[in-house]
């Protein structure tokens, strides 16, 4: 990072959820780890009336509750940090907003020693999208954003999911953006990408020999992505209910991993030679379509039940959700790639809201020997010359961060019986250290002009191409096909039942 280059962040949306828990700790992490350059400022912008020092006080006491490194109330790094820190009162569709957040940056760098025409901005929304357009809108109108191929500043937008809510409002979306932002300087965010072990799917299949000749059709049977999520919509219920799990989870973080498991490798890990191959995967696989809706999904919805001791209560009594909603708190897919790598083989995605546990996981199952020469173990008893367990590599994003491949042993003893035994990487085992969070590499990667863990306008559009099927096929239901599943349980029944069958005839083809 060129640390002789203060940069001027501006959070839209500064009283908000996402500002108080993750990116104030994210932006304090990074300050004491000394990664931001001297004179970096962040400056919120909202609607509520609030003096700096006020806006000082709630950033430490956000700090205290949310800073991975737990600082102490009061505390002099604490005071160091939230002097650094500004507040703006203002309303997005008012110029003189804008023109007053101009004066108070200009001042900033003025205080700083940086010369008028050199401050770099990086502007972060974090407000709901209904405001996005307007925003950038306001910066282009009053002269915040610089000229993209300026060597003395620039200018960067980081813009929160979600990118739109269909195909067609995404395309919106990105056609305003467009107008006033060149591609280079939107960073659209999905911090799934700056977990260190979604980051590590590409240097495990790209830094390594081994596995990356049996990733493929010939080798591998199919792919399960799960993200399973213990909490159910949790206050968060009216937007929830718009939204839904397809757009929530599947549009952005299961695709982005999808891209990630099965992309072809990039030329060079350059931001466009990777965000090229996620595009060609993305675009390869075929859309759902209203003919093939019940053979390829499975919504559900939760209704009460308890997860950890607690009870839940159904999905229809959260508040916020309307008395007789249809919206999906679980989704189940099957996919295609449709390419030479990856014909023929199904892609399973499952994610969910009120499940079992916290879970995010992509298994990789692969062929059985074409013939089963040995005895093997079931239950801790002989299972006969059957079937055996195949091979399993799971790469498990979150919670014990690691590595796992399943494969058949030898049981001790006078019989050639096996038994299949994980061999085991854990992210806390070998690396004694704590991982940066998702957004303080994203951050950071924004401010470095690295746009790799980005993504860009073309990824957005062609996942929605593929949620759009799916949404249009639901929507051709005469009457909605919904399965319960009760709250802390794995889902619906129907959805184990349409992946486990789905295999099963795959593999009698
Ligand atoms: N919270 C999360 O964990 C999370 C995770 C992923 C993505 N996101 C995305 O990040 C963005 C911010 O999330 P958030 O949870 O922080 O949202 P939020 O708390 O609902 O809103 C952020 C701030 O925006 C302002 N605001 C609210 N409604 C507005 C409106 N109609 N017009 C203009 N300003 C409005 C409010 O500040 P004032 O009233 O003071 O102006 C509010 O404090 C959203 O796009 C969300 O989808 C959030």
């Amino acid at each position: 990072m060129n640390k002789s280059e203060p940069t001027t962040i501006v959070i839209f949306g500064a009283s908000g959820d996402l500002t108080r828990r993750k990116l104030i700790p994210a932006l304090f992490e990074v300050s004491l780890e000394g990664l931001l350059a001297k004179g970096t400022r962040i400056v919120g912008f909202a609607r509520r009336e609030k003096s700096h020092e006020q806006f000082r006080v709630e950033i430490e006491e956000a700090l205290v509750e949310f800073a991975r490194s737990k600082p102490n109330a009061g505390s002099d790094e604490l005071k160091v940090f939230s002097s650094s820190c500004y507040y703006q009162t203002g309303n997005y569709d008012n110029g003189k907003s804008f023109h007053d957040l101009k004066e108070l940056l200009e001042r900033l760098d003025k205080e700083n020693g940086v010369s008028p025409d050199k401050g770099n901005r990086l502007f972060y929304l974090a407000t709901p999208p209904n405001v996005f357009s307007g925003i950038v809108g306001m910066l282009g109108q009053t002269g915040h954003i610089v000229d993209p191929n300026s060597d003395d500043r620039w200018t960067r937008v980081i813009i929160e999911k979600p990118f739109g809510r269909d195909l067609e409002t995404a395309c919106t979306l990105n056609k305003s953006l467009s107008a006033i932002l060149d591609e280079r300087q939107i960073y659209r965010i999905d911090h799934y990408l700056g977990k260190e072990t979604v980051q590590n799917i590409m240097a495990f299949r790209f830094g390594n020999s081994i596995f990356e000749p049996l990733w493929d059709r010939r080798y591998v049977s199919h792919v399960h992505i799960t993200v399973a999520e213990a909490v159910c919509v949790e206050g968060r219920g009216s937007y929830y209910d718009n939204s839904g799990a397809l757009r929530d989870m599947v549009q952005n973080h299961m695709l982005q991993l999808l891209a990630l498991v099965a992309m072809e490798p990039p030329a060079s890990f350059a931001p466009n030679a990777v965000r090229d191959e996620k595009v060609k995967l993305l675009s390869a696989i075929p859309p759902i379509g209203a003919g093939d809706i019940n053979e390829c999904s499975i919504r559900g919805q939760y209704a009460a039940g308890t997860i950890d001791g607690k009870l839940v209560p159904d999905y229809l009594r959260e508040n916020g959700v309307q008395p007789n909603s249809v919206t999906e708190t679980f989704v189940a897919l099957k996919l295609h790639v449709d390419n030479w790598r990856w014909a023929g083989i199904p892609f399973y995605l499952r994610t969910g809201k009120a499940l079992a546990e916290r879970l995010t996981e992509v298994n990789i199952e692969f062929r059985q020997p074409p013939l089963a020469l040995f005895s093997h173990m079931q239950n801790g008893k002989s299972g006969g010359r059957g079937r055996m367990k195949p091979n399993m590599l799971s790469l498990r994003v979150q919670p014990n961060e690691g590595i796992r491949l399943s494969i058949g042993m030898k049981v001790p003893g006078q019989k050639m019986v096996l038994e299949p035994q994980d061999m085991e990487f854990c992210y806390e085992d070998v690396f004694d250290v704590e991982s940066a969070g998702a957004y303080e590499r994203l951050i950071l990667d924004a401010i470095l002009g690295d746009t790799t863990l980005f993504i860009r306008q073309d990824e957005v559009e062609a996942a929605w191409k593929l949620v759009n099927g799916v949404l249009c096929g639901w929507a051709s239901e005469e009457v909605p096909h919904i399965h319960l599943y009760r709250a802390g349980t794995w889902g619906p029944y129907a959805a184990d039942e349409f992946i486990k069958n789905d295999i099963r005839n795959s593999k009698a083809l």
